[in-house]
């Protein structure tokens, strides 16, 4: 058989078994039988030596030509194969971008954070100004500037986070009355809400820390009145109209005289029902005139200014307006009590 004859029965072999492949693989196993270091036109190659020299151009010239040709032919199908691949998969991986899709999991405002603002709300309607302190607080600016002395019963260590003999954990936001007065002139008007520590055990109104918005005035010739009149105005904000306030006589260092205040109870709107024990009443906030030794200490002239001073509990606040009925709800990141507040 002559050189044309082999060659042309290759051609015949790949034209014969292109017609059945259809997969990359198949194709590729195809161009190794063929052309591939074992493959049928390598081997006409190699029998090349048993040619007479005079024959060896011609065949050589041949084989190539074939080897071009089979190669065009092996890619044209790779290009097809190829193409039809890549259409399978953008078939496969179209995306239906009209389906509905799962609503995202939205987070929402903690009741804390949510009775803060309305607190805050309520404060810089009336002209108060928001200031932070630290929750790390010197012993001095926690009790020996608001006339706590030392050996009083406030600083007892079952109650406070003592770090050093210096440093405490606060256990109010009333620090801040004296880091203001010290730091700004009358007029002053601020509030500061944050968090305080005390050594309590958990229970349905207790944690070892919770949250509490200090209040305070000073400037010329302001009275109890202003006291009571600010508080009124809060209340009513906060709650509506028709909710009071009523003050208890009652003794904190730092204010004199102080106060305890409650707020008509807006479970029952005064009448009396077991939120309030009956009362109509709900306490909420101590406050009273600052303590004339308080002014000196924080160098305020006490015969010229004269202030009033609160501090607001404010989980006794969001418990009351979203009737959470134990403190714990609060801490504990449930998700099923913290989506109700959306
Ligand atoms: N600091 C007090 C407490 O933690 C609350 C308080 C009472 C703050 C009277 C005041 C105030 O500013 O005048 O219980």
């Amino acid at each position: 058989m002559d050189m044309k004859e082999k060659i042309a029965q290759i051609h015949q072999l790949v034209d014969n078994e292109l017609a059945q492949v259809d997969s990359m693989q198949a194709l590729d196993a195809l161009r190794v039988k063929v052309l591939g270091k074992k493959g049928e036109l390598t081997a006409l190659l190699r029998g090349m030596g048993q040619l007479s020299p005079e024959e060896r151009p011609q065949a050589g010239q041949l084989i190539n030509e074939a080897r071009e040709a089979l190669t065009a032919q092996l890619d044209a199908r790779q290009a097809k194969i190829k193409a039809r691949d890549r259409q399978k998969a953008l078939m496969s991986e179209t995306i239906d971008v009209t389906q509905p899709v799962p609503a995202p999991l939205l987070g929402s405002e903690h009741p804390l954070t949510l009775a803060l603002n309305e607190v805050v709300d309520c404060f810089t309607g009336m002209g108060f100004e928001v200031v932070e302190g630290p929750e790390v607080e010197l012993d001095h600016f926690n009790f020996e500037l608001l006339n706590i002395p030392q050996n009083h019963p406030a600083r007892d260590a079952q109650d406070t986070f003592y770090i050093d003999d210096n440093i405490v954990l606060r256990t109010h936001t009333s620090p801040m009355q004296a880091r203001t007065m010290l730091s700004r002139k009358p007029p002053i008007r601020i509030i500061c809400p944050g968090r305080v520590y005390r050594a309590d055990e958990v229970d349905a109104t207790h944690s070892p820390v919770f949250h509490q918005l200090e209040g305070l005035v000073i400037d010329e010739d302001v009275t109890m009145a202003d006291l009571r009149g600010t508080l009124n105005a809060f209340a009513e904000r906060l709650y509506g109209k028709g909710i009071t306030t009523r003050f208890r006589p009652s003794f904190f260092p730092f204010t004199e005289p102080s106060a305890e205040v409650d707020l008509t109870c807006v479970a029952c709107h005064g009448k009396g029902c077991r939120v309030c024990k009956g009362t109509g009443w709900i306490e909420v906030l101590g406050c009273g005139m600052v303590n004339p030794k308080v002014l000196e200490m924080c160098g305020i002239d006490s015969t010229r200014y004269s202030g009033f001073a609160f501090g607001i509990g404010l989980e006794r606040i969001a418990m009351q307006r979203y009737k959470v009925p134990d403190m714990r709800l609060l801490y504990e990141g449930d998700v099923r009590f913290l989506s109700q507040f959306k």
